[in-house]
């Protein structure tokens, strides 16, 4: 059925594009924080492993945010692993054997994701899309404050 949310296919088809991007780059993420909550081995391994749990789990519920928004707006969802790959800005692979090399990977993923975020709102500057926009606006907030845990690990 068609709606009527008083924006333009042009401007939902923009929104669709950012946010798929995001879902997928989100998606990534999740997983490889959730590879790094199983994997990690280090003497402080039950704090690494709840602090990348807790990490994954607020990634795991932004995904399913981000999924229905593009519903909202009355675009398909991407939902397989190769669209997300064909989507994502971020590489799957990881070399990370460390606790360093873990947290260092993550930073990278969530700052890649940050700048995206700001080139996306810049993009969306002249669009009436103020839902999607102020979501990006509270994705580009929480994952400065994701990255700022990270980044408080590795700091000497
Ligand atoms: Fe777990």
């Amino acid at each position: 059925m068609k709606s009527f949310i008083g924006l333009t296919p042009e401007e939902t088809s923009l929104s669709a594009k950012y946010l798929s991007k995001l879902l997928a780059n989100t998606y990534l993420l999740a997983l490889k924080t959730q590879n790094y909550h199983w994997n990690v081995k280090d003497p402080s391994f039950i704090m690494l492993h709840e602090f990348f749990g807790s990490h994954y789990e607020e990634l795991s519920e932004v995904i399913d945010e981000v999924a229905e928004r593009i519903q909202m707006i009355g675009h398909k969802t991407p939902a397989t692993f190769s669209q997300f790959l064909e989507l994502t800005s971020l590489s799957e692979e990881t070399a990370a054997q460390t606790r360093v090399d873990m947290v260092e990977d993550l930073l990278k993923g969530h700052e890649t994701i940050i700048i995206e975020l700001r080139e996306m709102l810049q993009a969306l500057d002249k669009s009436n899309d103020e839902g999607t926009i102020d979501f990006f606006i509270g994705r580009l907030r929480a994952h400065e404050k994701m990255s700022w845990m990270l980044r408080s690990h590795v700091t000497k």
